[in-house]
Protein backbone atom coordinates (compact mmCIF):
# COMPACT_ATOMS: atom_id res chain seq x y z
CA UNK A 1 0.00 0.00 0.00
CA UNK A 2 1.02 3.71 -0.93
CA UNK A 3 2.39 5.74 2.27
CA UNK A 4 2.36 9.41 2.73
CA UNK A 5 5.43 10.25 4.28
CA UNK A 6 5.61 13.85 4.18
CA UNK A 7 5.21 16.99 2.70
CA UNK A 8 7.66 19.89 1.28
CA UNK A 9 6.77 23.76 0.44
CA UNK A 10 8.63 25.79 -1.01
CA UNK A 11 9.07 28.73 -3.35
CA UNK A 12 9.48 28.61 -6.86
CA UNK A 13 10.83 32.27 -7.52
CA UNK A 14 12.54 31.45 -11.37
CA UNK A 15 15.81 33.89 -10.35
CA UNK A 16 16.44 30.70 -7.84
CA UNK A 17 16.80 28.56 -11.66
CA UNK A 18 19.40 31.05 -12.50
CA UNK A 19 21.59 30.78 -8.96
CA UNK A 20 21.47 27.38 -9.25
CA UNK A 21 22.60 27.82 -12.57
CA UNK A 22 24.96 29.98 -12.01
CA UNK A 23 26.49 28.22 -8.39
CA UNK A 24 25.40 30.76 -6.41
CA UNK A 25 24.19 28.97 -3.65
CA UNK A 26 26.90 30.66 -1.22
CA UNK A 27 26.86 34.11 -2.46
CA UNK A 28 25.99 36.19 0.94
CA UNK A 29 22.90 37.76 -1.11
CA UNK A 30 21.61 33.65 -1.52
CA UNK A 31 22.63 32.19 1.21
CA UNK A 32 19.83 32.67 3.91
CA UNK A 33 17.74 30.98 1.05
CA UNK A 34 19.62 27.85 0.08
CA UNK A 35 20.57 26.99 3.82
CA UNK A 36 16.70 25.86 3.65
CA UNK A 37 17.38 22.60 1.88
CA UNK A 38 20.08 20.49 3.04
CA UNK A 39 18.68 19.18 6.14
CA UNK A 40 15.45 18.77 3.66
CA UNK A 41 17.95 16.87 1.09
CA UNK A 42 19.55 14.99 4.16
CA UNK A 43 15.93 13.85 5.02
CA UNK A 44 14.77 12.77 1.51
CA UNK A 45 18.16 10.51 1.01
CA UNK A 46 17.12 8.76 4.12
CA UNK A 47 13.82 8.33 3.26
CA UNK A 48 13.98 7.93 -0.66
CA UNK A 49 10.30 8.23 -1.53
CA UNK A 50 9.14 6.67 -5.12
CA UNK A 51 6.97 9.74 -5.89
CA UNK A 52 6.69 13.24 -5.80
CA UNK A 53 3.55 14.50 -6.42
CA UNK A 54 4.23 18.17 -7.27
CA UNK A 55 1.81 20.70 -6.36
CA UNK A 56 2.25 23.71 -8.32
CA UNK A 57 0.05 26.11 -10.05
CA UNK A 58 1.01 27.10 -14.01
CA UNK A 59 1.95 30.11 -14.96
CA UNK A 60 0.60 30.53 -18.56
CA UNK A 61 2.74 27.88 -19.96
CA UNK A 62 0.26 24.55 -19.87
CA UNK A 63 -2.47 26.52 -19.70
CA UNK A 64 -3.31 30.27 -20.59
CA UNK A 65 -6.41 32.83 -20.18
CA UNK A 66 -8.59 31.60 -23.00
CA UNK A 67 -8.42 28.10 -21.10
CA UNK A 68 -7.92 28.08 -17.33
CA UNK A 69 -8.60 24.51 -15.57
CA UNK A 70 -9.30 25.03 -11.54
CA UNK A 71 -7.74 21.61 -11.09
CA UNK A 72 -5.35 19.51 -13.07
CA UNK A 73 -3.47 16.70 -12.80
CA UNK A 74 -0.82 15.34 -15.31
CA UNK A 75 -1.12 11.57 -16.50
CA UNK A 76 1.62 11.61 -19.12
CA UNK A 77 4.86 9.58 -19.44
CA UNK A 78 6.88 12.49 -19.04
CA UNK A 79 6.92 16.01 -19.16
CA UNK A 80 8.67 18.61 -20.83
CA UNK A 81 10.20 21.94 -19.55
CA UNK A 82 9.71 24.98 -21.67
CA UNK A 83 11.29 27.96 -22.29
CA UNK A 84 9.30 30.91 -20.35
CA UNK A 85 11.01 33.85 -20.61
CA UNK A 86 12.93 34.29 -17.64
CA UNK A 87 16.62 33.31 -19.08
CA UNK A 88 16.39 29.84 -16.94
CA UNK A 89 18.17 26.70 -19.10
CA UNK A 90 15.43 24.59 -20.15
CA UNK A 91 16.14 21.06 -18.01
CA UNK A 92 15.10 17.71 -19.71
CA UNK A 93 11.56 16.01 -19.48
CA UNK A 94 10.45 15.06 -16.14
CA UNK A 95 9.43 11.31 -15.75
CA UNK A 96 5.60 10.39 -14.68
CA UNK A 97 3.72 7.80 -13.73
CA UNK A 98 0.72 7.36 -15.75
CA UNK A 99 -1.06 4.26 -13.75
CA UNK A 100 -0.58 6.25 -10.75
CA UNK A 101 -1.88 9.79 -12.11
CA UNK A 102 -5.30 7.83 -13.78
CA UNK A 103 -5.62 6.10 -10.42
CA UNK A 104 -5.71 9.82 -8.33
CA UNK A 105 -8.12 11.10 -11.40
CA UNK A 106 -10.80 8.41 -10.98
CA UNK A 107 -10.31 8.41 -7.14
CA UNK A 108 -10.30 12.54 -7.26
CA UNK A 109 -13.51 12.46 -9.81
CA UNK A 110 -15.64 9.71 -8.09
CA UNK A 111 -15.31 12.13 -4.68
CA UNK A 112 -16.78 14.76 -6.90
CA UNK A 113 -13.51 16.87 -7.76
CA UNK A 114 -13.83 18.01 -11.57
CA UNK A 115 -10.27 17.65 -12.82
CA UNK A 116 -8.86 18.24 -16.04
CA UNK A 117 -6.48 15.30 -17.15
CA UNK A 118 -3.67 16.27 -19.34
CA UNK A 119 -1.49 13.47 -21.19
CA UNK A 120 0.31 16.23 -22.30
CA UNK A 121 1.40 19.23 -19.74
CA UNK A 122 4.59 21.26 -20.40
CA UNK A 123 5.64 22.12 -17.06
CA UNK A 124 7.15 25.82 -15.37
CA UNK A 125 9.60 27.13 -12.98
CA UNK A 126 6.18 26.62 -10.55
CA UNK A 127 7.16 22.75 -11.27
CA UNK A 128 10.79 22.51 -11.98
CA UNK A 129 12.87 25.30 -9.55
CA UNK A 130 11.38 22.88 -6.23
CA UNK A 131 12.75 19.84 -8.08
CA UNK A 132 15.75 21.12 -8.91
CA UNK A 133 16.13 22.55 -4.99
CA UNK A 134 15.42 19.30 -3.22
CA UNK A 135 16.88 17.02 -5.99
CA UNK A 136 19.95 18.57 -7.68
CA UNK A 137 20.73 18.16 -10.95
CA UNK A 138 17.26 16.98 -11.72
CA UNK A 139 15.97 15.32 -13.83
CA UNK A 140 19.27 13.64 -13.60
CA UNK A 141 19.47 12.75 -9.87
CA UNK A 142 19.96 9.44 -8.91
CA UNK A 143 17.05 9.64 -6.24
CA UNK A 144 14.81 11.46 -7.90
CA UNK A 145 11.48 10.16 -7.92
CA UNK A 146 8.95 9.80 -10.53
CA UNK A 147 6.26 12.87 -10.97
CA UNK A 148 2.65 13.59 -10.87
CA UNK A 149 2.38 17.29 -11.66
CA UNK A 150 -1.24 19.13 -10.11
CA UNK A 151 -2.03 22.78 -11.10
CA UNK A 152 -4.31 24.60 -9.82
CA UNK A 153 -5.80 28.27 -10.78
CA UNK A 154 -3.79 31.67 -9.04
CA UNK A 155 -4.26 33.17 -12.38
CA UNK A 156 -7.53 34.14 -13.63
CA UNK A 157 -10.56 35.14 -10.81
CA UNK A 158 -12.64 32.84 -9.73
CA UNK A 159 -9.83 31.28 -7.88
CA UNK A 160 -10.81 28.58 -5.55
CA UNK A 161 -11.09 28.74 -1.97
CA UNK A 162 -8.34 27.97 0.58
CA UNK A 163 -11.29 25.38 2.24
CA UNK A 164 -11.74 24.07 -1.25
CA UNK A 165 -7.88 23.82 -1.48
CA UNK A 166 -7.64 21.70 1.83
CA UNK A 167 -10.67 18.91 0.82
CA UNK A 168 -8.78 18.39 -2.89
CA UNK A 169 -5.64 17.48 -0.62
CA UNK A 170 -7.73 15.37 1.60
CA UNK A 171 -9.25 13.61 -1.51
CA UNK A 172 -6.00 13.71 -2.78
CA UNK A 173 -4.64 11.76 0.65
CA UNK A 174 -7.60 9.07 0.36
CA UNK A 175 -6.69 8.64 -3.50
CA UNK A 176 -2.74 8.17 -2.74
CA UNK A 177 -3.56 5.44 0.43
CA UNK A 178 -5.90 3.26 -1.65
CA UNK A 179 -3.01 2.98 -4.09
CA UNK A 180 -2.03 -0.63 -3.63
CA UNK A 181 1.93 -0.56 -4.72
CA UNK A 182 4.31 -0.52 -1.82
CA UNK A 183 5.77 3.02 -2.51
CA UNK A 184 6.58 5.77 -0.56
CA UNK A 185 5.16 9.28 -1.89
CA UNK A 186 6.46 12.78 -0.89
CA UNK A 187 3.84 16.10 -1.62
CA UNK A 188 5.05 19.16 -2.63
CA UNK A 189 3.43 22.26 -2.08
CA UNK A 190 5.03 24.88 -4.58
CA UNK A 191 4.96 28.72 -4.49
CA UNK A 192 4.23 31.57 -2.02
CA UNK A 193 4.68 33.17 0.33
CA UNK A 194 3.19 36.84 0.05
CA UNK A 195 4.00 38.51 -3.62
CA UNK A 196 2.91 41.04 -5.76
CA UNK A 197 4.80 41.71 -9.08
CA UNK A 198 2.55 44.26 -10.62
CA UNK A 199 0.75 46.81 -10.52
CA UNK A 200 0.62 49.66 -7.79
CA UNK A 201 1.81 47.31 -4.94
CA UNK A 202 4.25 45.62 -7.08
CA UNK A 203 7.08 44.65 -4.13
CA UNK A 204 4.45 43.85 -1.57
CA UNK A 205 5.28 41.89 0.87
CA UNK A 206 3.84 40.49 4.53
CA UNK A 207 5.92 39.34 6.85
CA UNK A 208 3.56 38.98 9.68
CA UNK A 209 0.76 37.44 7.42
CA UNK A 210 3.62 34.88 6.12
CA UNK A 211 4.35 33.92 9.80
CA UNK A 212 0.82 33.31 10.46
CA UNK A 213 0.39 31.10 7.73
CA UNK A 214 3.71 29.13 8.15
CA UNK A 215 2.66 28.61 11.85
CA UNK A 216 -0.83 27.37 11.53
CA UNK A 217 -0.53 24.79 8.82
CA UNK A 218 1.54 22.69 10.69
CA UNK A 219 -1.18 22.02 13.63
CA UNK A 220 -4.69 24.33 12.35
CA UNK A 221 -4.92 24.60 8.54
CA UNK A 222 -8.55 24.46 9.15
CA UNK A 223 -8.79 28.17 10.63
CA UNK A 224 -7.05 29.24 7.51
CA UNK A 225 -9.85 28.43 5.86
CA UNK A 226 -11.63 31.35 7.09
CA UNK A 227 -9.79 33.69 5.25
CA UNK A 228 -11.55 35.06 1.98
CA UNK A 229 -9.96 34.99 -1.77
CA UNK A 230 -10.26 38.75 -1.83
CA UNK A 231 -8.81 38.99 1.71
CA UNK A 232 -6.05 36.49 0.87
CA UNK A 233 -4.80 38.53 -2.17
CA UNK A 234 -5.17 41.78 0.43
CA UNK A 235 -2.94 39.95 2.56
CA UNK A 236 -0.71 38.08 0.51
CA UNK A 237 -0.50 39.75 -2.42
CA UNK A 238 -1.82 39.30 -5.71
CA UNK A 239 0.42 36.32 -6.34
CA UNK A 240 0.11 35.30 -2.91
CA UNK A 241 -2.46 33.19 -3.73
CA UNK A 242 -0.06 30.81 -4.25
CA UNK A 243 -1.14 29.53 -0.69
CA UNK A 244 -3.67 27.94 -1.88
CA UNK A 245 -0.66 24.89 -2.81
CA UNK A 246 0.56 24.68 0.26
CA UNK A 247 -2.92 24.13 1.54
CA UNK A 248 -3.25 21.38 -0.87
CA UNK A 249 -0.25 19.47 0.53
CA UNK A 250 -1.57 20.00 3.70
CA UNK A 251 -4.72 18.32 3.39
CA UNK A 252 -2.64 14.95 1.79
CA UNK A 253 -0.67 14.74 4.82
CA UNK A 254 -3.34 13.72 7.65
CA UNK A 255 -4.22 15.34 10.86
CA UNK A 256 -0.86 15.39 12.84
CA UNK A 257 2.07 16.34 11.37
CA UNK A 258 5.65 17.57 12.59
CA UNK A 259 7.50 20.85 11.46
CA UNK A 260 10.99 18.77 11.17
CA UNK A 261 12.72 21.99 9.40
CA UNK A 262 11.87 25.61 8.72
CA UNK A 263 13.37 28.01 6.99
CA UNK A 264 11.50 32.33 6.16
CA UNK A 265 13.55 34.61 4.51
CA UNK A 266 13.07 38.08 2.68
CA UNK A 267 14.38 39.45 0.22
CA UNK A 268 15.01 36.87 -2.96
CA UNK A 269 13.55 38.85 -5.63
CA UNK A 270 10.10 40.20 -5.22
CA UNK A 271 8.66 37.64 -3.10
CA UNK A 272 8.47 36.31 1.15
CA UNK A 273 10.46 32.38 0.20
CA UNK A 274 8.81 30.04 2.88
CA UNK A 275 10.56 26.57 3.61
CA UNK A 276 9.10 23.57 5.46
CA UNK A 277 9.25 19.77 5.98
CA UNK A 278 6.43 18.31 7.40
CA UNK A 279 6.44 14.82 8.20
CA UNK A 280 3.42 12.99 8.70
CA UNK A 281 3.09 10.76 11.59
CA UNK A 282 0.29 8.45 10.30
C1 LIG B 1 8.59 35.57 -8.69
C2 LIG B 1 7.82 34.75 -7.86
C3 LIG B 1 6.94 33.84 -8.43
O1 LIG B 1 6.14 33.03 -7.70
C4 LIG B 1 6.83 33.72 -9.81
O2 LIG B 1 5.99 32.79 -10.31
C5 LIG B 1 7.59 34.53 -10.63
C6 LIG B 1 8.47 35.47 -10.07
C7 LIG B 1 9.56 36.55 -8.11
O3 LIG B 1 9.55 36.79 -6.90
O4 LIG B 1 10.40 37.09 -8.86
FE1 LIG C 1 4.73 31.91 -8.97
Amino acid sequence: MARIIGGLTTSHIPAVGNAIHKGLQDDPYWEPFFRAYPPIRDWLGRHKPDVAINIYNDHGLGFFLDKMPTFAIGAAHEYVNEDEGWGIPQLDPFPGDPRLSWHIIESMVADEFDITSCQELPVDHGFVVPMQLFWPGAPHNADMPRTVPISANTVQHPIPTLGRALKFGRALRKAILSWPDDIKVVVLGTGGLSHQLDGERAGFINREFDRYCMDKIVDDPDELTSIGRMELVEKAGAQGTEFLMWMMMRGALGAKVVARSTNYHIPISNTGAGTMLLECTE
